[in-house]
């Protein structure tokens, strides 16, 4: 079969037919109410991202209201449910997906923040990473749990689901049984790997017992750290899942608590490693496997699916990103991509966070998940600066309708040029890529700087979008200092004492790039660590790798004077010098550029957006920009 076949081709699981082989993975949106009832939101956000797709796995169900991942969780504990998880099965059925129920038992990973959630696990170990100290399950616990999956796998087969997925993977209960790290047990369901199975058997028997859908066993092929599962044991546990009467395998990787970043797929994470894992346990089964981990690209869809890796290929975040993804893969959409940065900052974050979803580079996660309606108002706007803010603003403008001309006075991209020069940046790259392509098609972009009188003259409305300024650090003594063009190769040090000055990603990523290029690095932050305000597997991968680099962190540090190579800084409330100092870099105290306002204040309509209205990251910058744009 061509590649193109595949991708096009309807596929199998059990008896029943999928229209493509492509997959939603199941994400938490944390759209719901407390009672676990499903919303619009749901419907809007589930809807949209079923349109190409051959299944929709749904985020995880609760089995009963104190055992719930986050608190606006939708629940399928009771009969109640039923209404709303039937209309949810119903509309993604409408747009040609099959629907798929996804049931979970935390166990040890429930909540810790809902109050009236419990703790159950194969033994008394709190997740390291922070959990409260569960219950070792007795026989009695053990049946009613496994009997909660059986109603709970019944209701999805009333309310209209067309299979189930029993999430046997990734560090929750039925892993925590799987797990021989945790599992320290010297009953029926500890100690040989027979034993460890037999709870995740028994639920199979049971759910299969209780309703007639198909079942696919998600698992995860390896725990991912030493003393966890691994693929193995799971090509074992495969096999007896096929045995017991499973219709597929999906294979994901890592633990939620162990290792969260091969669980959610983190940028650092090498893709291939999970898809391989699919493959060696689709080499020794009769059963379809279906596996993902950072698919974003066709290219990746043809090596699962060609590379035959599995029959099936599941994709969760970049469908976040951009919603039509995999109208764009199969070619019913036009457009370039909007590419998933793997970054977890606005999806796990917004759910950490706020228990909600979001996304950095897509605003409209959750509330615009339509077109934006045209405008009554159609008027001639300029934007000026082709940065990120400006790029998404002026691109939501002409969605809106408005007649759009781009000022740029260099290069397409602004400031996100310099932070794709960054180590673990790279993926920068491919958004700037995505909005140039697009800016480039749809937008009137001029380079070069406008004069005020024309944008007076010319145009009804001005959005400001030009950046920032970096603030006089007001440090004595500290006469020359670089920002962030330090990441540009011509800039970059060699062999030098450099000290920073900053806590957020630019900080960061200057650091690792000055220590890649062999730099003696001191990074000098005011926080209790580095990069407080992100989600924490992006800081945890941070700190290991300034570790590995040798970057010295000062934490609840400040500099306070410079004298020759000498830099002072007050260390905790202690003063202590930094002997030999090269360069000191400023990645902080960035203030809004007011370039333009005195001139145009009062002349014409004007907004602003991006770093110009409130400093922040790039990404918060694509967020500002479309506000605005929005609210034109
Ligand atoms: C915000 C977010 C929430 C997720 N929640 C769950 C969850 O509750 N249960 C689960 O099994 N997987 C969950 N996942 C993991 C995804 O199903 C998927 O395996 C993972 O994101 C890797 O695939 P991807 O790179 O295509 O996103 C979540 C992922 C994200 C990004
Ligand atoms: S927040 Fe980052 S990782 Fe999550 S979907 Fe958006 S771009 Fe991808």
């Amino acid at each position: 079969m061509s590649e193109s076949n595949k991708l096009i081709s309807p596929a199998k699981i059990g008896d029943l037919s999928l229209g493509c082989p492509l997959i939603v993975a199941p994400v938490q949106t944390g759209y719901g109410k407390q009672t676990g009832e499903v919303t619009e939101e749901h419907f809007s956000f589930w809807e949209r991202r079923s349109e190409h797709a051959g299944a929709v796995i749904v985020e995880p169900f609760f089995l009963e209201p104190h055992l719930r991942q986050i608190p606006t969780q939708i629940g399928i504990h009771s009969d109640e449910m039923l209404p709303g998880l039937a209309r949810l099965a119903g509309k993604i059925k409408a747009r040609g997906a099959r629907a798929i129920a996804h049931l979970n038992h935390p166990g040890r990973m429930a909540n810790p923040a809902i109050p009236e959630n419990i703790y159950l696990s194969s033994s008394d170990k709190p997740c390291k990473n922070g959990g409260k100290k569960p219950t070792r399950m007795n026989i009695r616990q053990i049946e009613e749990a496994q009997d909660l999956f059986a109603k709970a796998a019944l209701r999805a087969e009333k309310a209209g689901f067309d299979l189930v997925e029993l999430q046997f993977g990734d560090g929750y209960l039925i892993a925590q049984f799987l797990s021989p790290d945790l599992n320290d047990r010297d009953d029926t369901y500890g100690g040989t790997m027979e034993n460890r199975f037999r709870f995740a058997l028994e639920v199979l028997a049971k759910v299969k017992e209780s309703c007639s859908l198909p079942v696919v066993a998600r698992i995860s092929g390896s725990e991912m750290f030493e003393g966890g599962f691994d693929i193995t044991e799971m090509l074992q546990f495969s096999r007896a899942l096929e045995k017991a009467g499973v219709s597929a395998i999906n294979v994901s990787s890592g633990s939620v608590c162990e290792t969260p970043a091969w669980h959610f797929q983190h940028v650092s994470i090498a893709k291939r490693k999970t898809w391989e894992m699919a493959s060696q346990i689709k080499a020794e089964l009769r059963v379809p496997v279906i596996t993902g981990g950072q698919v974003n690209s066709k290219q990746d869809i043809n090596q699962i699916l060609d590379g035959g890796m599995a029959d099936f290929a599941t994709v969760g975040k970049q469908l976040i990103a951009d919603p039509d993804f995999l109208g764009k893969v199969l070619g019913h959409i036009a457009g370039p991509v909007r590419p998933c940065l793997a970054c977890l900052e606005g999806c796990v974050g917004g759910i950490h966070r706020a228990n909600k979803l979001s996304c950095t580079i897509n605003p409209r996660v959750g509330r615009d998940e339509a077109q934006l309606a045209e405008t009554p108002w159609k008027k001639k706007i300029a934007v000026v600066g082709g940065g990120p803010a400006g790029m998404e603003a002026a691109l939501v403008l002409k969605e809106r309708g408005h007649d759009v001309t781009l000022f740029e006075k260099d290069k397409l991209g602004g400031q996100l040029n310099l932070a794709s020069l960054a180590p673990r940046k790279r993926n920068l790259n491919k958004l700037i890529a995505y909005y140039k392509q697009r800016v480039e098609k749809e937008i009137k972009a001029v380079l070069r700087t406008p004069e005020p009188e024309e944008l007076v003259r010319e145009y009804e409305l001005v959005l400001l979008a030009h950046g920032s300024v970096q603030a006089d650090p007001n440090i004595p003594g500290l006469e020359e200092f670089a920002g962030i063009e330090i990441l540009d190769p011509r800039n970059m040090p060699r062999g030098k004492n450099v000290v920073i000055i900053g806590e957020g990603f630019s900080a960061v990523d200057a650091a690792e790039a000055l220590a890649d290029n062999n730099n003696s690095v001191t990074l000098v932050c005011k926080s209790r660590e580095i990069l407080p305000d992100s989600q924490m597997i992006s800081r945890n991968i941070a700190v290991r790798s300034l570790e590995n680099l040798n970057v010295r962190i000062l934490v609840k540090s400040e500099v306070t004077r410079k004298k020759g190579d000498r830099v002072f800084v007050n260390y905790q409330g202690r003063e202590q010098v930094i002997e030999g100092v090269d360069r000191v870099v400023v990645l902080e105290g960035m203030l809004p550029s007011s370039d333009y306002e005195k001139e145009l204040r009062g002349k014409v309509d004007l907004c602003k957006a991006g770093d110009c209205r409130l400093v922040g990251s790039a990404i918060d910058a694509i967020h500002s920009g479309y506000e605005c744009a929005r609210l034109v």
